[in-house]
């Protein structure tokens, strides 16, 4: 594991890059990475196998050997169901790793597997496979085609897959409905606004029903009301389908918008791999403590975060939030009662938040503890 150690609210399961058997209550991870290299330039292969090459900085890796090493010695697994988010400023090796899962770009050295099957030694018919219907990747330009309908575009990808005419038709108007796009299914690309075209990229996409969904900056170049909506598309599409989703942005708002987890990005290392919370909550170093410095703590930050044990009498009194309640809503619960609110889980108190514990979330300052963290 290369994400220096940091300290895991206790509520929270440490990030699994550990190799190992996984608990049993873990599902089995759809995408397993370990020891991942991709290095650009000639001879790249010396690069992960010389430790003093490989821990070289990206300006002298480059003068030494012109080499530039785009992803570096990174480990993860993409849990079944999960939305794992990549962030990372522009240039810090995103599209390079996710374009890696599905050999898109051929990594130097490293492993991948998907359910358990080894990604490096596919032939190319299992790759195709795999890209088809195990992992189909989102861009950022969907490549729609011109001259065809919203319905055909929809079920292009099928068309590939030589699923018949018929069949493909259903499929693709059930994924018009699917995405909002009643009512436009006979428009053209160009007759549809850049929201619009993005509904039917990812309708193509979600069409084909693969595994694992890659997006790749979908919707960066969209205005920031289309990209709110197409945010709040792919939360709602992964609360009703469960679909595995692995989302590349350099927007941190994004990221712990969408992210059930997030890697954190830098120079191709992970920096810091955890929940949006561990992230914001217990940024890994300086770099991550920098990076999400102006995140409003109370949206990210749930109220075990805030809470300090009940004293005797306390655990019947109060508003009961549950534990994932966010301290905004708890700001919300308090002022409104002017009482302290109970966290409530299965019928059992586990703790209460007071306006000290919220007001000290809010400013940096963990529960009980008087001293600031960021
Ligand atoms: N085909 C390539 N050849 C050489 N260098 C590349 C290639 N693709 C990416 N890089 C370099 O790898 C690094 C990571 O790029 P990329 O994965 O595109 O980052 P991101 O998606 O985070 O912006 C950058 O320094 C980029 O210039
Ligand atoms: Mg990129």
């Amino acid at each position: 594991m290369n994400t220096p150690p940091h300290t895991t609210p206790p509520h929270t399961t440490t990030p699994d890059t550990a190799t190992g058997p996984q608990p049993s209550a873990e599902p089995e991870p759809v995408f397993s990475v370990r020891g991942l290299w991709k290095v650009f330039g000639p001879k790249a292969d010396r690069v992960p196998a010389d430790k003093e090459l490989g821990a070289l900085g990206a300006a002298e890796l480059r003068e030494r050997t012109g080499c530039t090493a785009a992803v570096r010695d990174v480990s993860f697994d993409v849990r079944k169901g999960e939305v794992f988010v990549v962030m990372g400023l522009s240039g810090s090796g995103k599209s390079t790793l996710v374009r890696c899962l599905t050999r898109l770009v051929e990594p130097t050295s490293g492993t991948i597997s998907i359910d358990g099957e080894d990604v490096l030694s596919m032939d190319t018919g299992r790759l195709r496979e795999l890209r088809r219907h195990r992992a189909a990747m989102v861009f950022q330009h969907f490549g729609l085609l011109p001259h065809r309908t919203v319905l055909d575009n929809i079920a292009y990808g099928l068309e590939i897959q030589g699923v018949g005419r018929g069949e493909r038709r259903d499929r693709a108007a059930e994924f018009v409905t699917k995405v909002g796009l009643d009512g436009l299914e006979h428009r053209r690309p160009g007759q549809l606004s850049g929201g619009q075209q993005q509904r039917v990229g990812l309708a193509r996409a979600l069409a084909v029903d693969p595994e694992v969904l890659l997006f790749d900056e979908p919707f960066s170049a969209l205005d920031p009301l289309i990209r709110r909506d197409m945010q709040e598309e792919v939360v709602r599409l992964h609360q009703e389908e469960g679909r595995t989703m692995v989302f590349i942005t350099h927007d941190l708002n994004e990221a712990l918008k969408l992210g059930d987890r997030i890697a954190l990005m830098r120079d191709g290392r992970i920096v810091q791999l955890g929940t949006p919370e561990e992230i914001v909550g217990a940024p890994a170093d300086d770099y991550v403590r920098d990076f999400v410095r102006d995140v409003p703590r109370e949206q990210v930050l749930t109220v075990r975060s805030a809470m300090r044990p009940a004293l005797i009498g306390e655990s019947q009194a109060g508003p009961a939030l549950v534990p994932s309640a966010t301290v905004h809503e708890a700001i919300e619960a308090v002022a409104r009662t002017g009482e302290n609110a109970r966290v409530v889980e299965d019928g059992r108190c586990l703790g209460v938040v007071d306006r000290a514990g919220l007001l000290g979330v809010v400013a940096g300052i963990p529960a009980g503890t008087g001293k600031a963290v960021a």
